[in-house]
């Protein structure tokens, strides 16, 4: 199995609060990683460090084998990471449409070193036609040209999660994916996700809350607790697992 995200001995702290405390974290190509805990117990802290987000005050972080830990956020999205954020971050007052060409233009842009700019924004028919399969593929045909502030919440997170492929990662990262949606919305998005894992071939990481979305991704589990990781490994090993039971899925 090959390895694409290896973290060693991670601290971060906020203040005088300690939120991630010698995490060791590894990420194997093609699995879909899921990260579970109880709220504050550092997910979305694990999440803004891995993708560059936040820097962490110690410890090392490899992309691919190479060393970022570094490297902004955005020199390790040209390293092929893709991430969506517990509140959607969208171009509120433009369609799905405009939002999905900005990305697109985002990608292309930086794959050629030139900076964005929607001065001289004149999409090519190529770029067109790819937010248009983007809209298909993510069932966001009906929200036609509506400003994306508008959306419903679940097509908000459908949005970001194509902006997030538009850029064409290799590892997409989506912390709490559902938050927020009913039952129905969630079983969807839970299709949604799968569909486009295979589509893309992506390396996925997660984290949630619901543990059904979460048995019904995961194929690796991890759960972090007060900033600790108590348990990794195959979900119904850990499931099992007496500690995991009494910290966390026994408060469910
Ligand atoms: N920017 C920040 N400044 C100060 N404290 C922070 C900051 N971000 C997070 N924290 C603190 O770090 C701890 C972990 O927060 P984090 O958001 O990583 O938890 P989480 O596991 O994602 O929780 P949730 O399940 O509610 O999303 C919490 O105590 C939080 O208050
Ligand atoms: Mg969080």
């Amino acid at each position: 199995m090959t390895q694409i995200m290896q973290a060693r001995a991670m601290c971060k702290s906020y203040g005088p609060v300690r939120v991630l405390e010698n995490v060791d974290f590894e990420l194997d190509e093609g699995e879909a990683h899921v990260v579970i805990g109880p709220n504050g117990a550092g997910k979305t802290t694990l999440f803004r460090c891995l993708s560059g987000e936040t820097r962490i005050d110690s410890g090392t972080i490899t992309l691919s084998g190479s060393d970022v830990t570094a490297l902004e956020g955005w020199q390790r999205v040209k390293s092929g990471i893709g991430r969506s954020f517990q509140v959607a971050r969208i171009f509120g007052g433009m369609s799905a449409f405009e939002n999905l060409i900005i990305a697109i233009e985002t990608r292309e842009r930086n794959k050629n070193g030139l900076r964005f700019s929607l001065r001289h924004l004149a999409p090519r028919k190529a770029v067109l036609e790819e937010a248009e399969r983007l809209i298909g593929e993510l069932g966001l045909e009906h929200t036609s040209d509506d400003a994306a502030e508008n959306l419903s919440h679940g097509d908000k997170k459908r949005l970001e999660l194509a902006m997030s492929l538009a850029l064409k990662p290799k590892l997409l990262m989506l912390d709490e994916p559902t938050a927020g949606m009913s039952p129905s919305d969630r079983a969807e998005a839970v299709r949604l996700i799968s569909q486009v894992r295979d589509t893309y071939g992506l390396t996925l990481l997660l984290t949630e809350h619901d543990m059904e979305v979460v048995f019904g991704l995961a194929t690796r589990l991890t759960v972090l607790h007060q900033g600790v990781i108590i348990a990794s490994g195959q979900p119904e090993e850990v499931r099992a697992d007496s500690r995991v039971r009494e910290v966390y899925l026994g408060q469910h």
